[in-house]
């Protein structure tokens, strides 16, 4: 980026409260926002955990009224989001809470949204739809991934077609982002490898594409550079309080510095293969076709890939540029495996058939558009086996 090289960063509206402990001030923050009664969403993993139990503790003693909604799936479905949304009418509430992983938080902002619009959720997909504010939401992250708790992006699957879709806006941002690393202490290493590969996959997207601008770099960097010191420790010790602080603190940075840029083609894949009966987990789609995509990206930004990898830890100050920047994907490969996530698509259930419906919904995505690469569906197609 030369000095006359104006750009666009999009502050976020989100009030960030972030240590560990910093649940219990979830009263304090209620009433600060003026609201008396709350819709917590959250899933049914949450309740069996306690955690829905703690809030619900937090609240009673402080006096403030709840109704739980605790049948949130995963990538919930706009049936679901109007559900949870007729029950929020029936109680009266004035501020959502979410509590979750990233279908939880995704979800508790469709729901505060459609307390004040008309119709339905599918009404509003695409970018900047809404037409009223929403009810305000404090989005209680329990997974180190999405970063949905400071974006203004809500996905979910559209039960009409079986796609994954999304809605975002400036409306969408949560009021607070209550973001308590200690809540993650007990996610289980799969959640906690595939969530951590998600944030990876939003920083590096982030630091690459051509939409990405200094202030937004700075925090990707620095998120890539956490999740190489932390997602090992977090997958392998999960009682580790710094790595669940490091990745959580990454999680965030990745998701403040996204919603000025978008983010690239493994994003633009992980919408597909999250849909129809494939249903990949975001994470996992995130994690296989990431290194394939920087593969693909790589030479067309060499600089770029090559602070990737000087910032997963690679030592790559004394080679050749080139060089340095095919490390990046390479450590991206080796993060994988020694956090055990699955090496292939078809070991996650892609199989060769998918891959031309995949391709052609992907092509679709706005991520295409800023990927550092210009990208044709044969591309998609190549990349997919590549990663099958
Ligand atoms: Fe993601």
């Amino acid at each position: 980026m030369s000095m006359d090289s104006s750009f666009r960063f999009l502050p976020i509206p989100t009030e960030i409260q972030f240590g560990c402990g910093i649940l219990s001030s979830l009263p304090e923050r209620i009433r600060g926002l003026g609201c008396k009664k709350a819709l917590v969403v959250t899933d049914p993993g949450m309740r069996a955990a306690g955690a829905v139990a703690r809030v619900e503790a937090l609240l009673s003693a402080a006096g403030i009224g709840f109704a739980v909604y605790d049948s949130v799936t995963p990538d919930s479905g706009s049936n679901l989001i109007m559900e949870a949304a007729g029950l929020l009418k029936h109680t009266g509430a004035d501020v959502v809470v979410g509590l979750g992983g990233g279908s939880a938080l995704d979800t508790s902002k469709a729901v505060a949204a459609m307390a004040t619009n008309p119709g339905a959720i599918l009404d509003y997909t695409g970018l900047d739809k809404l037409i009223c504010k929403p009810l305000p939401v404090v989005a209680i992250p329990t997974a180190s991934g999405t970063g949905s708790e400071v974006t203004f992006w809500s996905v979910f699957i559209d039960d009409r077609t079986n796609l994954k879709v999304a809605a975002g806006g400036v409306l969408l941002f949560p009021a607070i982002a209550l973001c308590d690393p200690e809540l993650t202490l007990t996610l289980p290493p799969s959640a906690t490898a595939a969530t951590g590969m998600d944030a990876l996959g939003h920083a590096v997207e982030c630091y690459t594409n051509t939409a990405c601008q200094p202030i937004s770099a700075a925090l990707a960097l620095k998120a890539i550079e956490l999740i190489g010191q932390h997602l090992r420790t977090a997958v392998l010790n999960g009682k580790d309080p710094e790595s669940r602080y490091g990745m959580m603190l990454a999680s965030t940075m990745a998701g403040i510095a996204m919603n000025s840029t978008r983010l690239g083609l493994a994003h633009a894949l992980a919408m597909p293969l999250g849909s129809y009966t494939i249903r990949i987990p975001h994470g996992l789609a995130i994690a296989i076709t990431l290194p394939v995509v920087m593969k693909f990206n790589h030479a067309s930004r060499f600089e770029r890939y090559a602070e990737v990898a000087r910032a997963l830890g690679e030592h790559v100050h004394r080679l050749p540029l080139r060089d340095a920047a095919a490390c990046s994907f390479a450590a991206v490969k080796k993060l994988s495996a020694d956090i055990g996530i699955p090496a292939r698509l078809s070991d996650v259930g892609l199989r060769e058939e998918h891959i031309d419906d995949v391709a052609a919904e992907a092509i679709k995505s706005g991520n295409v558009a800023v990927n550092p690469r210009r990208t044709t569906v044969e591309d998609l197609r190549a990349i997919l086996r590549d990663a099958l």
